[in-house]
């Protein structure tokens, strides 16, 4: 279904190289290889120009996704660090600064880049089941991640006796991480434990595809609502400091920050709902696509 790997892949690294190169070798023995993506017969020019803008079309997005993440993990950090007095764990408002920055980081930007591996081309042709394992263990660190980054909020309102869960950022920020919590025992279970039966993963795999992009969705509005909340906390006017409505730098700051995220959701969101960008499909006897041990045909 799609072509565009080859450029892409005869750029990657020896790693990559040798890994593709093995899992090759591997299918000579066992069963017929199967043409590279790309490498099939009789590209016209015309094929092979659309095929080449796509490739180019989808490493630009990457390389933007790429960069908004890491712009979004370093402005948190700067608000936190140079606007909000640093981090901690006391239970002072130092031990609230965690939160922020790794709800941020966690469930925006690891989720996100978690969720266009599979776009990558350089990792097409190759193995599934090493790009699934990743896959798996980013989003475990995303979700450990937003875990510790809820522990600094409710141990830092615990210790001042702030109520908890009452605000609606709140809200909507627990729905993100416990559904995000479901969907990967889900996931696991299904797409990476052996005994799952084919059909349920077929059944399961539209439902995977949604629901991760509506916890991105929705992890998106919590920091969107969590930023404008935080600001209108601390940015009351008062002690010599200027209010919210003056757009002090520190609002100037968070409002980007804000910015950049919706930016960087939108640009996940594009990459994953390109359908000229997915992985090609396995062919049905490729072993790359089964589970731990155990044929796929699909997912
Ligand atoms: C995906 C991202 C986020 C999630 C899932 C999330 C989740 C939560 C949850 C569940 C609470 C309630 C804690 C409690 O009741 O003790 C909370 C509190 C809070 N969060 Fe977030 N948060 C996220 C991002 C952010 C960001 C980026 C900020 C920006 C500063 C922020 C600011 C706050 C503030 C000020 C509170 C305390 C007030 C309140 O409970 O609403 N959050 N967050």
């Amino acid at each position: 279904m799609h072509q565009e790997a080859p450029a892409a892949l005869s750029s990657a690294p020896l790693l990559f190289q040798l890994i593709q190169t093995s899992s090759g070798t591997e299918a000579s023995t066992s069963r017929p290889a199967r043409p590279k993506p790309g490498l099939r017969p009789g590209p016209n020019i015309k094929d092979t120009g659309s095929r080449m803008r796509g490739t180019l079309g989808l490493s630009l997005s990457l390389l933007v996704c790429l960069t908004l993440g890491l712009l979004c993990v370093g402005l948190a950090c700067v608000w936190s660090s140079r606007f909000r007095g640093g981090f901690g764990w006391d239970g002072s408002g130092l031990e609230f600064n965690w939160h922020p920055v790794l709800m941020t980081t966690g469930l925006v930007v690891v989720y996100g880049y978690a969720s266009v591996l599979y776009r990558v081309p350089m990792t097409w042709g190759q193995s599934k089941l090493l790009w699934k394992l990743l896959h798996a263990v980013l989003m475990l660190v995303a979700l450990l991640l937003s875990v510790v980054g809820l522990c600094a909020v409710f141990d830092f309102h615990n210790k001042n006796h702030i109520p908890n869960i009452y605000s609606l950022h709140s809200w909507v920020g627990l729905c993100a991480v416990l559904l995000f919590a479901v969907q990967w025992g889900a996931g696991f279970s299904l797409f990476l434990l052996p005994w799952s039966p084919l059909s349920w993963r077929k059944a399961f795999k539209p439902v995977h595809v949604w629901l991760g992009g509506s916890i991105l969705g929705l992890s998106i509005a919590a920091c969107i609502s969590g930023i404008n909340e935080k600001l209108f906390f601390v940015l009351k006017g008062g002690n010599h400091s200027q209010p919210y409505s003056d757009l002090p730098s520190e609002a100037m700051l968070a409002n980007s920050l804000g910015i950049v995220i919706v930016a960087f959701g939108l640009v996940v969101l594009y990459v994953l709902t390109n359908k000229r960008w997915q992985r090609p499909e396995a062919q049905p006897q490729d072993g790359a696509y089964a589970p731990l041990n155990q044929e796929e045909t699909d997912s």
